[in-house]
């Protein structure tokens, strides 16, 4: 049994799937908050799968916590759960030190007082496993090398910011109590059931939804993407084989400029579903407001989980993308139930 936070969400849910899709795997005990991000919808598919117990509540809940690693005695926590959107932190920034430091902080001292008590080969056995970002390094220049592990930490965002605070958590229990820790450091993700607050599933449904495209500042921002999938890979090969205390960057080698994101997502619909008016999507694309703070590139060298564990993606990202609008075309029930009435008050205060 494994004990997995957040996953009701976009990442955590689809390392769910991937995990029980193979006959025979270890159970699941999925702690979820069910925030707006959470949606069980993504898990429809093991309603009567007895390996996967749902627990609605939060990982700051001590008792709660404390409970659920007595009753399911789990050989690893994969800690998925926070709030995890830049533009969120930057209008409300409370609920990410609560959940991201804070919550991360009482997961810590459950699992420590769980680990403390566990017989020597259930000890020997355990492992915390901490699912953290590339954003806690900060900005780099068009020219800088790409971050790897030893990259200093400069989070420029509330959200970076308290990623980058559970971050030093994990790393000082492992450090002052022994808890055996491992970090993954991820570059962006996309792929199925992913919210569309985020840029790829937000220009795939405004595509299709003859709503502008909108663009931050000039475009040129550079992201790292990787295919949700192959990060769920990623973990999996660093819960079994990681050593323990350290961290491991997770990348896709496939940075790409914010625009060339957007088009390339625009050509693959004009392709699979041309606009009545024969017109391309790219002729909704309008340039918007910056982000405040907004970090201009981020580059993962993902070249130390490659060397130590044998892990690369297996996906390049016209690849992955061609495959992610493709089940944004073929899942129109997940995307009806998520664009509800708390999704446009969030497009309504974000974008007008
Ligand atoms: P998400 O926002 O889609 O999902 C987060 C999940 O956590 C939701 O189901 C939510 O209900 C749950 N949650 C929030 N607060 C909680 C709490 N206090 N207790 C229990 N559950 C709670 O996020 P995601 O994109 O799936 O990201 C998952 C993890 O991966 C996060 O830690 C994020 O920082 C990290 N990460 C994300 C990306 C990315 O591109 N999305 C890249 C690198 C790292
Ligand atoms: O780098 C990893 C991070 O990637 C994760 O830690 C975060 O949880 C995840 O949300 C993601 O953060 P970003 O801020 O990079 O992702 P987002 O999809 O919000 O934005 C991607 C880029 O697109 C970013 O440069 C901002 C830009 N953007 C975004 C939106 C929503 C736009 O230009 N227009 C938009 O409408």
């Amino acid at each position: 049994m494994i004990l997995v936070t957040g996953g009701a969400g976009f990442i955590g849910g689809n390392f769910i799937l991937d995990w029980l899709s193979e006959s025979g795997a270890e159970g699941i005990v999925n702690l979820d908050k069910l925030t707006y991000a959470g949606n069980l919808a993504t898990l429809d598919s093991l309603k009567n799968d007895s390996r996967h117990i749902f627990v609605h509540g939060d990982i700051g809940d001590q008792e709660l916590v404390t409970q659920l690693l007595r009753d399911h005695q789990p050989r690893a926590i994969i800690n998925f759960a926070a709030e995890s959107h830049v533009d969120r932190s930057i209008l409300g920034p409370a609920e990410f030190v609560q959940t991201n430091v804070l919550g991360t902080f009482n997961l810590l001292e459950c699992a420590k007082q769980y680990w403390s008590n566990l017989d020597s080969a259930a000890k020997e056995r355990f492992r915390f496993h901490h699912v953290s970002t590339d954003e806690v390094y900060g900005s780099l220049s068009a020219t800088d090398p790409a971050f790897t592990e030893e990259h200093p930490y400069e989070p420029n965002s509330p959200y970076s910011a308290s990623k980058a605070g559970s971050d030093h958590l994990v790393r000082a229990w492992f450090h002052t109590y022994g808890l055996p820790v491992v970090t993954t450091n991820c570059s962006n993700n996309y792929g199925p059931y992913h919210f569309p607050e985020k840029l790829i599933p937000l220009v795939i449904l405004n595509a299709l939804n003859n709503k502008p495209l909108p663009i931050y500042g000039d475009g040129q921002q550079v992201r790292d993407w990787l295919y949700v999938g192959d990060h769920c890979s990623a973990i999996r090969e660093v819960l079994a084989k990681g050593r323990l205390g350290e961290t491991y960057n997770i990348g896709g080698w496939n940075e790409k400029a914010n625009l060339d994101v957007v088009k390339t997502i625009c050509s693959i619909l004009d392709e699979l579903k041309p606009r009545d008016d024969g017109k391309s999507y790219v002729e909704q694309i309008t340039f918007v407001k910056d982000r405040p703070g907004h970090d201009r590139r981020y580059a993962i060298d993902a070249s130390k989980v490659e060397r130590e564990l044998g892990w690369r993606p297996a996906e390049t990202f016209d690849t992955g993308i061609r495959k992610t609008v493709q089940w944004y075309l073929s899942n129109s029930k997940w995307i009806d139930g998520v664009l509800s009435g708390s999704y446009r008050d969030w497009l309504q205060k974000q974008y007008t």
